[in-house]
């Protein structure tokens, strides 16, 4: 933490005495404490920020873009800070933790401008006494719970939309990578954003916290980052007081090489789309199927690229896959790789055992299509392939799932790649891409991957409601 530039940034987060503890997965050394807040706390904060936000949505639009946009600045001026705290926190490679600080701002930047752009309508009325016409309006409070695989983008994402909306937003990041959440919300009040505007809590316990967002009246929109699992169950929370909810959840993204792909090409978007953060996204590559013709030459390219992926402590410049985010989670994979291994499955890079929280990258071949670790999300570095030889038995298994998040696949043939694309039941598709997420697009889900978008126009609808006003009695 001696390394970080910006040492009154790093005063403002820390606390002494008892908090939330957090620690570096690289070797598991406490990095610091960030204070708690008890259920009552934090249901005073809901209410704080319901009286914030009236003040805040009478703001003209123009207004909360020049503090978003201040906000913007200030994180790109503190990046390698930002970046530091990322890696220690949650073991992403530095390089990586840069790219996600500017990522997490360029959401900032354009929820800024698109506030500006939050456009009612007029609607040609049957008769002429009557002029009818829509206003958007924010939803109200917008409560959030943001996952430590993005530790950082996950919270402007969901914050600088509700923020240019005219919304107040309550936060709670993942107790695990806390201290750049709140870096983050510290930098935003320095741009002036007022704090009963936005709050960061870590809760005493988690599921005090999701009691407090899900079921509170003053709680009008509820945006969750996390499992399928978990989010259904807050879903169902949400819906005693009705609330709106945007639902990012879990993936399984299939990752199809067709036999007319431009194979060096498949194996670079193979690699940025499986290895990002360790496999640890949810748009990260879940499954390979790769054609009968070119089925060898794709995994000997592959095989060549992936042994040359260097693990190590996310500090170090030349380390391409940090620490994987728990014990729990490396145990949890390597049970996977154990399990499809007994079932037939081989090996076909490096083996290698690595102490600590690593996890070695692993490439599979011969996995069957009903092992878990194809039909579930593996957030790893593992890659598992199955051979296919028809387009629409592809497409059969590539469907066959409960989630919908992201789906990728590489072809040259122009009639292919429209059929294909329509026909993968998924929220987001990659055509000779592996990495396609951008804040100008709309994120999110189909089926149990979830639903709302995030980014995009359609990010900002999710924290606006559209009134329709009817103006009666008029001459004309
Ligand atoms: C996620 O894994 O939840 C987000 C990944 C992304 O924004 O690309």
């Amino acid at each position: 933490m001696e390394q970080l530039k910006n040492q009154t940034l790093l005063a403002s987060v820390l606390i002494d005495g008892k908090g939330q503890q957090v620690f570096n997965p690289f070797d598991n050394s406490l990095l610091g404490t960030v204070a708690m807040s008890c259920q009552a706390k934090i249901e005073q904060d809901v209410l704080d920020l319901e009286i914030g936000q009236k003040a805040w949505q009478k703001k003209p639009a123009a207004e909360r873009c020049r503090f978003l946009k201040k906000w913007h600045q200030l994180i790109l001026e503190n990046e390698d800070d930002l970046a530091m705290l990322i890696t220690l926190e949650c073991g992403k490679p530095l390089k990586e933790a840069l790219g996600e600080v500017r990522y997490g701002a360029s959401f900032i930047e354009w929820f800024a401008e698109e506030g500006r752009r939050a456009y009612g309508s007029t609607i040609p009325s049957a008769t002429n006494d009557r002029t009818l016409l829509t206003v958007k309006q924010a939803v109200g409070v917008a409560a959030a719970i943001t996952p430590w695989n993005f530790p950082l983008a996950m919270i402007t994402r969901k914050g600088a939309p509700a923020l240019a909306a005219g919304c107040s937003f309550i936060c709670k990041p993942s107790e695990l990578t806390p201290l750049t959440a709140f870096a983050v919300t510290e930098l935003a009040y320095q741009a002036g954003i007022p704090k009963d505007v936005l709050r960061m809590v870590v809760g005493e316990s988690a599921h005090d916290v999701g009691e407090v967002f899900t079921y509170h009246s003053s709680v009008r929109k509820f945006s969750f980052t996390g499992s399928t699992l978990v989010g259904r169950k807050l879903q169902m929370q949400c819906a005693s007081t009705i609330k709106r909810t945007s639902m990012e959840l879990g993936g399984n993204a299939p990752f199809i090489v067709f036999d007319d792909a431009d194979i060096d090409h498949a194996v670079k978007g193979a690699i940025a789309s499986k290895f990002r953060n360790a496999g640890q996204t949810c748009v990260c590559a879940n499954r390979f199927y790769v054609q009968d013709a070119v089925y060898d030459e794709f995994i000997d390219k592959l095989v060549a690229e992936v042994d040359k992926l260097k693990v190590g402590n996310g500090l170090d410049e030349s380390t391409d896959i940090g620490p994987v985010i728990t014990k729990e989670a490396k145990k949890r994979l390597l049970d996977l790789i154990e399990e499809a291994k007994g079932r037939g499955a081989k090996q076909v890079n490096k083996d290698v055992q690595l102490e600590g929280q690593f996890v070695a990258p692993t490439v599979l071949v011969d996995v069957e299509h009903d092992r878990p670790i194809v039909q579930g999300e593996i957030f790893g570095p593992i890659l598992p392939i199955i051979r296919f030889e028809h387009e629409d038995e592809m497409i059969a298994m590539a469907n066959d799932t409960i989630y919908g998040l992201a789906a990728y696949f590489y072809s040259q043939d122009m009639n292919r790649i429209w059929r294909v694309a329509h026909n993968l039941e998924y929220g987001m598709v990659g055509v000779n891409e592996g990495v396609i997420s951008t804040e100008v697009a709309p994120f999110g889900g189909v089926k149990q991957s979830g639903n709302g978008k995030e980014g995009a126009k359609e990010g900002l609808e999710e924290y606006l409601e559209t009134k329709y006003v009817c103006i009666g009695g008029l001459e004309r």
